[in-house]
């Protein structure tokens, strides 16, 4: 049996590889205010009381409100806590999400996320590419890692991610500047990135799997549900616990308005597996299938 959890370092700090992702309690379609600000206040303090100190966020989630929300929740924070957050998006007067990667607009989401956050110094900032929006996209990202780098030498920003990136980029950045996490969708039933996440183990550098339970399509299957009643846990704790045991250098970052859902994910780092379960979790197709080993 092994159990999942830990720490991993993103830059010099220790953080717990079961993080909390803000993303959800911002308003519908990450817009605008949450329903409940109070039970939002609460799930992020809830958190951090259950033993997390990795916050995953973005100015550009409200746009704003989470890291407002964070700041009413958390300030001032604890010690140990990383907040990290991520520029390159920007947001239409209805919602809709643009590109931002030009000097001005890596500096201006710099300047607001230091302001609603309440920091003299951001942490870690992810320059997540949007050369296309919905997967890594082949393209120079060299312009913008190079804002950032100013912007870090400006001490303004203390460590770089990368996020929405294919190894090319991640390896250009890395030319560029000292890159301590990559930020890429990654879980139980896709893991386009399975290449990428063993190099950065290689090499050290974190891997933080964005949309760990899938995001807006949930990862379910029978076969999922089958193996989690096995172990006594939801098909969401299985696919977190999967996540962690993968490989030490990924970070999970689940997103929850629910203070329920936050609590069952945080119970998935004491899971236990057998290799049994992990063997045929690894053999689990994009459908959420058990493929033959044959
Ligand atoms: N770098 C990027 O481009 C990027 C893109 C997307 C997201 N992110 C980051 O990644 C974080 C995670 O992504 P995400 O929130 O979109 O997706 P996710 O964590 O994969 O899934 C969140 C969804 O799962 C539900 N959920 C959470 N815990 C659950 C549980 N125990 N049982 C059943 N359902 C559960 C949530 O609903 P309830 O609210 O009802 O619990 C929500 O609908 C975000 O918060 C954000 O920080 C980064």
């Amino acid at each position: 049996m092994t159990t999942p959890g830990g720490t991993y370092r993103i830059g010099d700090k220790s953080v717990k590889r079961l993080g909390f992702g803000a993303m959800q309690l911002a308003g519908r379609n990450v817009f605008g205010p949450p329903k409940d600000r109070n039970a939002a206040i609460a799930i992020l303090r809830e958190a951090v009381a259950m033993g997390t100190n990795h916050i995953d966020t973005s100015d550009y989630y409200g746009p704003h409100v989470t890291n407002q929300l964070i700041s009413e929740a958390l300030y001032p924070y604890p010690n140990d806590l990383v907040i990290v957050t991520k520029v390159g998006a920007g947001r239409g007067q209805a919602g809709s999400v643009h590109p931002a990667m030009s000097r001005y607009d890596l500096t201006r989401a710099v300047h607001d996320n230091l302001r609603n956050l309440r920091l003299d110094v951001l942490e870690v900032v992810n320059m997540r590419s949007m050369i296309s929006d919905a997967t890594p996209a082949e393209g120079s990202i060299e312009e913008p890692v190079t804002v950032l780098a100013e912007l870090q030498r400006q001490g303004l920003i203390r460590h770089i991610g990368l996020s929405n990136v294919t190894p090319a980029q991640v390896a250009e950045g890395r030319r560029i500047c000292d890159v301590v996490c990559v930020q890429n969708l990654f879980n139980l039933f896709d893991r386009t990135d399975d290449a990428l996440v063993d190099q950065m183990a290689l090499d050290g550098i974190a891997y933080v799997a964005y949309w760990p339970l899938g995001g807006a399509s949930p990862l379910a299957s029978m076969e999922l549900s089958s193996l989690a009643r096995q172990v006594g846990s939801t098909a969401a704790q299985l696919a977190l616990a999967w996540l962690l045991h993968r490989s030490p250098n990924i970070l999970a970052i689940p997103g929850t308005s629910s203070l329920t859902h936050l609590r069952e994910n945080f119970a998935t780092a004491t899971l236990e597996l057998s290799p049994d379960l992990i063997r045929r979790l690894d053999r689990m197709n994009r459908a959420g299938l058990l493929q033959s080993d044959h």
